[in-house]
Protein backbone atom coordinates (compact mmCIF):
# COMPACT_ATOMS: atom_id res chain seq x y z
CA UNK A 1 0.00 0.00 0.00
CA UNK A 2 1.17 3.49 -0.37
CA UNK A 3 2.30 5.20 2.46
CA UNK A 4 -0.23 6.57 4.84
CA UNK A 5 0.22 10.30 4.92
CA UNK A 6 -1.04 12.54 8.19
CA UNK A 7 -1.87 15.85 8.93
CA UNK A 8 -1.18 16.67 12.43
CA UNK A 9 -3.46 19.88 13.60
CA UNK A 10 -2.05 21.30 16.36
CA UNK A 11 1.42 21.73 17.34
CA UNK A 12 1.50 22.76 21.12
CA UNK A 13 3.36 20.43 23.54
CA UNK A 14 1.49 17.09 21.95
CA UNK A 15 1.88 17.95 18.53
CA UNK A 16 5.72 18.72 18.85
CA UNK A 17 5.92 15.86 20.74
CA UNK A 18 4.31 13.50 17.89
CA UNK A 19 6.63 15.26 15.40
CA UNK A 20 9.84 14.03 17.24
CA UNK A 21 8.50 10.33 18.48
CA UNK A 22 7.78 9.70 14.59
CA UNK A 23 11.14 11.28 13.63
CA UNK A 24 12.51 9.18 15.92
CA UNK A 25 10.55 6.09 15.57
CA UNK A 26 8.41 6.19 12.60
CA UNK A 27 9.94 4.08 10.44
CA UNK A 28 10.16 0.99 13.19
CA UNK A 29 6.48 1.57 14.24
CA UNK A 30 5.58 1.65 10.11
CA UNK A 31 7.82 -1.63 9.70
CA UNK A 32 5.51 -3.48 12.46
CA UNK A 33 1.76 -2.32 11.71
CA UNK A 34 3.17 -3.47 7.55
CA UNK A 35 2.70 -0.09 6.28
CA UNK A 36 4.69 3.40 5.76
CA UNK A 37 3.69 6.83 7.58
CA UNK A 38 4.23 9.96 6.42
CA UNK A 39 3.87 13.65 7.87
CA UNK A 40 2.35 15.45 4.87
CA UNK A 41 1.08 18.54 6.68
CA UNK A 42 1.01 20.59 9.61
CA UNK A 43 -1.91 22.98 10.39
CA UNK A 44 -0.90 25.87 13.11
CA UNK A 45 -1.65 29.45 14.11
CA UNK A 46 1.74 30.70 13.81
CA UNK A 47 4.32 28.98 10.99
CA UNK A 48 7.51 30.88 12.39
CA UNK A 49 7.41 30.35 15.86
CA UNK A 50 10.42 27.93 16.81
CA UNK A 51 8.79 24.83 18.49
CA UNK A 52 12.39 22.77 18.24
CA UNK A 53 11.09 20.41 15.78
CA UNK A 54 11.91 20.05 12.04
CA UNK A 55 9.25 20.65 9.59
CA UNK A 56 11.01 20.89 6.73
CA UNK A 57 9.37 20.10 3.13
CA UNK A 58 5.98 19.49 4.91
CA UNK A 59 2.68 21.35 3.59
CA UNK A 60 1.29 24.41 6.03
CA UNK A 61 -2.00 25.00 6.83
CA UNK A 62 -3.58 27.76 9.23
CA UNK A 63 -7.03 26.38 8.79
CA UNK A 64 -7.40 23.28 10.24
CA UNK A 65 -10.77 22.81 8.25
CA UNK A 66 -8.75 23.30 5.56
CA UNK A 67 -6.15 20.71 6.01
CA UNK A 68 -8.94 17.77 6.86
CA UNK A 69 -10.54 18.46 3.74
CA UNK A 70 -6.77 18.20 1.85
CA UNK A 71 -6.11 15.56 -0.56
CA UNK A 72 -2.87 15.37 0.88
CA UNK A 73 -3.59 13.68 4.06
CA UNK A 74 -5.53 10.14 4.98
CA UNK A 75 -5.33 10.78 9.02
CA UNK A 76 -6.10 13.72 10.37
CA UNK A 77 -4.44 13.92 13.55
CA UNK A 78 -6.48 16.67 15.91
CA UNK A 79 -4.18 17.90 18.71
CA UNK A 80 -5.86 21.04 19.37
CA UNK A 81 -8.55 20.66 21.94
CA UNK A 82 -11.37 22.55 23.10
CA UNK A 83 -14.96 20.58 23.02
CA UNK A 84 -16.36 23.06 19.77
CA UNK A 85 -14.39 25.45 17.49
CA UNK A 86 -11.73 24.76 15.31
CA UNK A 87 -11.05 21.54 17.29
CA UNK A 88 -14.82 20.12 16.20
CA UNK A 89 -15.18 21.89 12.60
CA UNK A 90 -12.02 20.04 11.40
CA UNK A 91 -13.00 16.55 12.80
CA UNK A 92 -16.54 16.84 11.37
CA UNK A 93 -14.65 17.95 8.42
CA UNK A 94 -12.24 15.19 8.20
CA UNK A 95 -14.80 12.40 8.82
CA UNK A 96 -17.38 13.69 6.33
CA UNK A 97 -14.09 13.67 3.83
CA UNK A 98 -13.40 9.86 4.55
CA UNK A 99 -9.98 10.73 6.54
CA UNK A 100 -9.51 8.60 10.09
CA UNK A 101 -9.03 10.88 12.69
CA UNK A 102 -6.83 10.50 15.51
CA UNK A 103 -7.31 12.47 18.35
CA UNK A 104 -6.30 13.17 22.16
CA UNK A 105 -9.30 15.11 22.85
CA UNK A 106 -11.28 14.21 25.65
CA UNK A 107 -13.68 17.49 25.79
CA UNK A 108 -15.01 17.07 22.68
CA UNK A 109 -15.62 13.32 23.02
CA UNK A 110 -17.14 13.64 26.23
CA UNK A 111 -19.43 15.87 24.73
CA UNK A 112 -19.86 14.61 20.96
CA UNK A 113 -18.32 10.86 21.27
CA UNK A 114 -21.24 8.88 20.36
CA UNK A 115 -22.52 11.59 17.32
CA UNK A 116 -18.57 11.26 15.88
CA UNK A 117 -18.66 7.40 16.40
CA UNK A 118 -22.02 7.30 13.87
CA UNK A 119 -20.27 9.48 11.47
CA UNK A 120 -17.33 7.86 11.46
CA UNK A 121 -18.79 4.44 10.92
CA UNK A 122 -20.86 5.25 8.10
CA UNK A 123 -17.82 6.57 6.71
CA UNK A 124 -16.03 3.46 7.16
CA UNK A 125 -13.05 5.37 8.72
CA UNK A 126 -11.60 5.21 12.29
CA UNK A 127 -12.06 7.85 14.95
CA UNK A 128 -9.07 6.83 17.42
CA UNK A 129 -8.34 8.46 21.18
CA UNK A 130 -5.86 6.52 22.89
CA UNK A 131 -4.73 9.72 24.49
CA UNK A 132 -7.61 11.34 25.71
CA UNK A 133 -7.57 9.41 28.80
CA UNK A 134 -4.48 8.78 30.68
CA UNK A 135 -2.26 9.89 28.63
CA UNK A 136 0.33 7.57 28.14
CA UNK A 137 -1.64 4.96 29.90
CA UNK A 138 -3.55 2.03 27.04
CA UNK A 139 -6.90 1.83 29.10
CA UNK A 140 -8.62 2.76 25.76
CA UNK A 141 -7.67 -0.43 23.89
CA UNK A 142 -7.54 -2.40 27.40
CA UNK A 143 -11.04 -1.75 27.85
CA UNK A 144 -12.23 -1.91 24.34
CA UNK A 145 -10.33 -4.84 23.36
CA UNK A 146 -8.46 -6.65 25.86
CA UNK A 147 -11.46 -6.39 28.34
CA UNK A 148 -14.35 -7.19 26.23
CA UNK A 149 -14.81 -10.91 27.45
CA UNK A 150 -15.38 -9.06 30.69
CA UNK A 151 -18.72 -8.13 32.51
CA UNK A 152 -17.42 -4.75 34.10
CA UNK A 153 -18.63 -3.85 37.21
CA UNK A 154 -16.63 -0.54 38.45
CA UNK A 155 -13.68 1.80 36.81
CA UNK A 156 -12.05 3.98 38.77
CA UNK A 157 -8.46 5.35 39.19
CA UNK A 158 -6.89 8.93 39.20
CA UNK A 159 -7.48 10.67 35.77
CA UNK A 160 -5.69 14.24 35.86
CA UNK A 161 -2.33 14.28 35.78
CA UNK A 162 -2.02 17.71 36.94
CA UNK A 163 -4.05 17.49 40.26
CA UNK A 164 -1.91 14.66 41.01
CA UNK A 165 1.29 16.69 40.73
CA UNK A 166 -0.19 19.28 42.17
CA UNK A 167 -1.62 17.11 45.58
CA UNK A 168 1.76 15.10 45.69
CA UNK A 169 4.19 18.18 45.85
CA UNK A 170 1.68 20.06 48.51
CA UNK A 171 1.81 16.77 50.81
CA UNK A 172 5.37 16.36 49.96
CA UNK A 173 7.49 19.56 50.31
CA UNK A 174 4.64 21.69 51.71
CA UNK A 175 4.31 23.94 48.47
CA UNK A 176 1.35 25.96 47.97
CA UNK A 177 -1.37 24.96 45.44
CA UNK A 178 -0.63 27.72 43.17
CA UNK A 179 2.92 27.50 43.04
CA UNK A 180 2.47 23.39 42.26
CA UNK A 181 -0.09 24.44 39.52
CA UNK A 182 2.55 26.85 37.58
CA UNK A 183 4.83 24.57 37.97
CA UNK A 184 2.48 21.95 35.82
CA UNK A 185 1.50 24.26 33.42
CA UNK A 186 5.50 24.87 32.82
CA UNK A 187 5.47 21.26 32.68
CA UNK A 188 3.51 20.92 30.00
CA UNK A 189 0.41 19.24 31.75
CA UNK A 190 -2.42 20.87 32.44
CA UNK A 191 -5.07 22.14 30.05
CA UNK A 192 -4.90 25.33 27.96
CA UNK A 193 -7.50 26.06 30.54
CA UNK A 194 -5.79 24.67 33.77
CA UNK A 195 -9.35 25.16 35.38
CA UNK A 196 -10.38 22.39 33.50
CA UNK A 197 -7.67 20.43 35.22
CA UNK A 198 -8.24 21.85 39.04
CA UNK A 199 -12.18 22.00 39.08
CA UNK A 200 -12.42 18.17 37.92
CA UNK A 201 -13.82 18.66 34.43
CA UNK A 202 -10.92 17.01 32.72
CA UNK A 203 -11.05 14.09 34.63
CA UNK A 204 -14.85 14.05 34.12
CA UNK A 205 -14.57 14.35 30.39
CA UNK A 206 -12.39 10.86 30.86
CA UNK A 207 -14.34 9.05 33.33
CA UNK A 208 -17.44 9.29 31.21
CA UNK A 209 -15.61 8.25 28.06
CA UNK A 210 -14.17 5.01 30.35
CA UNK A 211 -18.12 5.01 31.54
CA UNK A 212 -19.11 4.20 27.71
CA UNK A 213 -16.68 1.69 27.22
CA UNK A 214 -17.17 -0.56 30.36
CA UNK A 215 -20.73 -0.47 30.33
CA UNK A 216 -22.03 -0.27 26.51
CA UNK A 217 -23.57 2.73 27.31
CA UNK A 218 -23.68 6.33 25.18
CA UNK A 219 -21.41 8.85 26.82
CA UNK A 220 -23.19 11.45 29.28
CA UNK A 221 -20.58 13.45 31.14
CA UNK A 222 -23.39 15.95 32.34
CA UNK A 223 -24.79 13.06 35.04
CA UNK A 224 -21.40 13.43 36.53
CA UNK A 225 -21.37 14.53 40.13
CA UNK A 226 -18.12 16.61 39.81
CA UNK A 227 -15.96 18.39 42.77
CA UNK A 228 -12.45 19.73 42.32
CA UNK A 229 -9.27 20.10 44.33
CA UNK A 230 -9.29 23.69 44.23
CA UNK A 231 -10.68 23.76 48.16
CA UNK A 232 -8.14 21.64 49.15
CA UNK A 233 -5.19 23.01 51.52
CA UNK A 234 -1.78 22.06 53.23
CA UNK A 235 -3.78 21.83 56.42
CA UNK A 236 -6.17 18.91 55.18
CA UNK A 237 -3.25 17.31 53.56
CA UNK A 238 -1.86 17.03 57.08
CA UNK A 239 -4.93 16.11 58.98
CA UNK A 240 -5.21 13.32 56.31
CA UNK A 241 -1.38 12.03 57.14
CA UNK A 242 -2.43 12.37 60.64
CA UNK A 243 -5.00 9.44 60.17
CA UNK A 244 -3.28 7.27 57.97
CA UNK A 245 -5.41 8.37 54.55
CA UNK A 246 -3.67 10.45 51.59
CA UNK A 247 -5.85 12.66 49.18
CA UNK A 248 -6.25 11.77 45.47
CA UNK A 249 -9.18 12.95 43.03
CA UNK A 250 -10.87 10.11 42.07
CA UNK A 251 -13.05 9.63 38.86
CA UNK A 252 -15.40 6.20 39.86
CA UNK A 253 -17.91 4.51 37.61
CA UNK A 254 -19.65 1.86 38.72
CA UNK A 255 -23.23 -0.26 39.10
CA UNK A 256 -24.69 -0.26 41.97
CA UNK A 257 -28.12 -0.93 43.33
CA UNK A 258 -30.09 2.07 41.73
CA UNK A 259 -27.83 2.98 38.59
CA UNK A 260 -24.73 3.10 36.85
CA UNK A 261 -22.95 5.92 39.10
CA UNK A 262 -20.18 8.52 37.88
CA UNK A 263 -18.28 11.09 40.25
CA UNK A 264 -15.59 13.07 40.89
CA UNK A 265 -13.93 14.13 43.73
CA UNK A 266 -10.96 14.35 46.36
CA UNK A 267 -11.14 11.09 48.27
CA UNK A 268 -9.42 9.65 51.04
CA UNK A 269 -7.42 6.44 50.48
CA UNK A 270 -5.68 4.77 52.93
CA UNK A 271 -1.74 5.09 53.20
CA UNK A 272 -1.46 1.54 52.83
CA UNK A 273 -3.36 1.02 49.57
CA UNK A 274 -2.09 0.62 46.16
CA UNK A 275 -4.43 4.10 44.52
CA UNK A 276 -2.10 6.09 47.54
CA UNK A 277 1.15 5.24 46.08
CA UNK A 278 0.60 6.80 43.05
CA UNK A 279 2.85 10.11 42.61
CA UNK A 280 3.52 13.16 40.73
CA UNK A 281 2.25 13.33 36.71
CA UNK A 282 1.12 9.33 37.33
CA UNK A 283 -2.19 8.22 36.65
CA UNK A 284 -4.02 4.97 37.72
CA UNK A 285 -6.94 3.14 36.24
CA UNK A 286 -8.16 0.02 37.90
CA UNK A 287 -11.69 -1.79 36.10
CA UNK A 288 -13.29 -4.89 38.00
CA UNK A 289 -14.12 -7.44 35.37
CA UNK A 290 -15.93 -10.63 36.57
CA UNK A 291 -13.39 -13.12 34.80
CA UNK A 292 -10.57 -11.45 35.08
CA UNK A 293 -10.83 -9.53 38.68
CA UNK A 294 -9.34 -6.47 39.06
CA UNK A 295 -6.49 -4.86 36.36
CA UNK A 296 -5.01 -2.24 37.28
CA UNK A 297 -2.75 -0.10 34.73
CA UNK A 298 0.13 2.39 36.45
CA UNK A 299 1.67 5.26 33.88
CA UNK A 300 2.10 8.94 32.65
CA UNK A 301 -1.34 10.87 32.71
CA UNK A 302 -0.05 13.83 31.26
CA UNK A 303 2.82 15.73 29.28
CA UNK A 304 3.99 15.66 25.66
CA UNK A 305 5.93 12.57 25.37
CA UNK A 306 3.88 10.48 27.70
CA UNK A 307 0.47 11.58 25.57
CA UNK A 308 2.46 11.35 21.91
CA UNK A 309 2.89 7.60 22.64
CA UNK A 310 -1.01 7.10 22.69
CA UNK A 311 -1.53 9.15 19.51
CA UNK A 312 1.12 7.14 17.58
CA UNK A 313 -0.15 3.58 18.66
CA UNK A 314 -3.43 5.16 17.43
CA UNK A 315 -1.84 6.03 13.86
CA UNK A 316 -0.33 2.47 13.78
CA UNK A 317 -3.66 0.67 14.21
CA UNK A 318 -5.37 2.65 11.28
CA UNK A 319 -1.69 1.88 9.28
CA UNK A 320 -2.73 -1.87 10.24
CA UNK A 321 -5.94 -1.32 8.98
CA UNK A 322 -7.67 -1.71 12.14
CA UNK A 323 -11.63 -1.44 12.49
CA UNK A 324 -12.71 -1.69 15.89
CA UNK A 325 -15.82 0.01 16.47
CA UNK A 326 -14.65 3.54 17.92
CA UNK A 327 -16.95 2.43 21.40
CA UNK A 328 -16.42 -0.63 21.43
CA UNK A 329 -19.46 -1.60 20.02
CA UNK A 330 -21.87 -0.12 16.76
CA UNK A 331 -22.11 2.93 17.93
CA UNK A 332 -26.66 2.84 16.95
CA UNK A 333 -26.20 -0.72 19.23
CA UNK A 334 -25.07 1.80 22.51
CA UNK A 335 -27.14 1.91 25.37
CA UNK A 336 -29.23 4.63 25.66
CA UNK A 337 -27.18 5.93 29.34
CA UNK A 338 -30.43 7.44 30.82
CA UNK A 339 -32.37 4.16 30.35
CA UNK A 340 -29.16 1.67 31.07
CA UNK A 341 -29.68 3.63 34.84
CA UNK A 342 -33.06 3.72 34.86
CA UNK A 343 -33.77 -0.37 34.08
CA UNK A 344 -30.99 -1.10 37.31
CA UNK A 345 -33.27 0.96 39.62
N1 LIG B 1 -4.28 18.17 31.66
C1 LIG B 1 -4.34 16.75 31.59
C2 LIG B 1 -3.81 16.14 32.88
C3 LIG B 1 -3.54 16.28 30.41
O1 LIG B 1 -3.21 16.89 33.66
O2 LIG B 1 -4.02 14.98 33.14
C4 LIG B 1 -3.77 14.83 30.06
O3 LIG B 1 -5.05 14.61 29.58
Amino acid sequence: ANALRLGIAGLGTVGASVVNLLAKHGDAMARKAGRAVTISAVCARDPNRDRGIDLTGLSWFTDPVEMAKSDEIDVFVELIGGDNGPAENSVRAALAAGKHVVTANKALLAKHGVELAQIAEASKVSLNYEAAVAGGIPIVKTLRESMSGNDVSRVYGILNGTCNYILTRMEAEGISFEDCLADAQRLGYAEADPTFDIEGNDTAHKLAILTSLAFGTKISADDIYMEGITSITTADIQAADELGYRIKLLGVAQRTDTGIEQRVHPTMVPKSSAIARIDGVLNAVAVDGDFVGEVVLVGPGAGGNATASSVVADIADVARGDQTPVLGMPAADLDDYTRARMRLH
